[in-house]
């Protein structure tokens, strides 16, 4: 596999991103909602950063996806999302993709009566963008390659990897699978 962002280019950029964050709100109470799975190491390294007062909760979503790997329906529960209303929220999910994600998870953050709400994604995919949503934060640009590593999976795969890497097009293990 091809690394694409090296775990120290990681390791740079989380406290930059964490400074503006932190600046942007200025004090106020936060509340970070992580998009499980494949936020949980961006979460963990980011908010180790921050000097704010903090709540974090955790909502899941998985997309299913085709051999092309375009995004399908989107599935998401709320059982692990804690109160919202009236809270500054501040949602992370891994990769920007089509948009679908964020998207559906920001209206349903919305519909439980945020005080604010913005979001934030440690990738996103240049020119693969359907539904329009303008990320506040974002840790990198990358071009449109299906990757994983650093919480990002195949198959649930690699999610453990320290660094991004781009999982080839020609490699046997990219078959017709759910991403989360
Ligand atoms: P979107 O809804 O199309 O924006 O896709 C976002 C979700 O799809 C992310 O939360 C990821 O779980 C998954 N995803 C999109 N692209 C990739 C990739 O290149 N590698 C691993 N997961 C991906
Ligand atoms: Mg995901």
């Amino acid at each position: 596999m091809e690394i694409l962002i090296p775990e120290e280019r990681i390791r740079q950029r989380i406290p930059e991103l964490a400074r503006k964050i932190a600046r942007d709100y200025e004090g106020q109470p936060v509340t970070i909602i992580g998009v499980l799975t494949g936020s949980l190491m961006f979460v963990a390294d980011l908010v180790r950063h921050l000097d704010l007062s903090l709540q974090i909760g955790f909502i899941k979503a998985k997309s299913y996806r085709g051999e092309t790997t375009e995004a399908g329906t989107l599935d998401f529960s709320a059982d692990l999302l804690p109160a919202v209303e009236g809270r500054h929220v501040l949602l992370l999910d891994d990769i920007l993709d089509s948009g679908q994600t964020l998207s559906c998870l920001c209206e349903c953050l919305k519909e439980r009566g945020v005080a604010s709400l913005r979001t934030g994604v440690l990738l996103r995919k240049i020119g693969r963008q359907r539904i329009p949503c303008e990320p506040d934060y974002i840790g990198f640009e990358i071009p449109d390659a299906f990757v994983v590593g650093y919480g990002l999976d195949y198959n649930d795969e690699f999610r453990h990897l320290p660094y991004i890497a781009v999982l080839s097009e020609k490699s046997p293990l990219l078959r017709r699978a759910p991403q989360g």
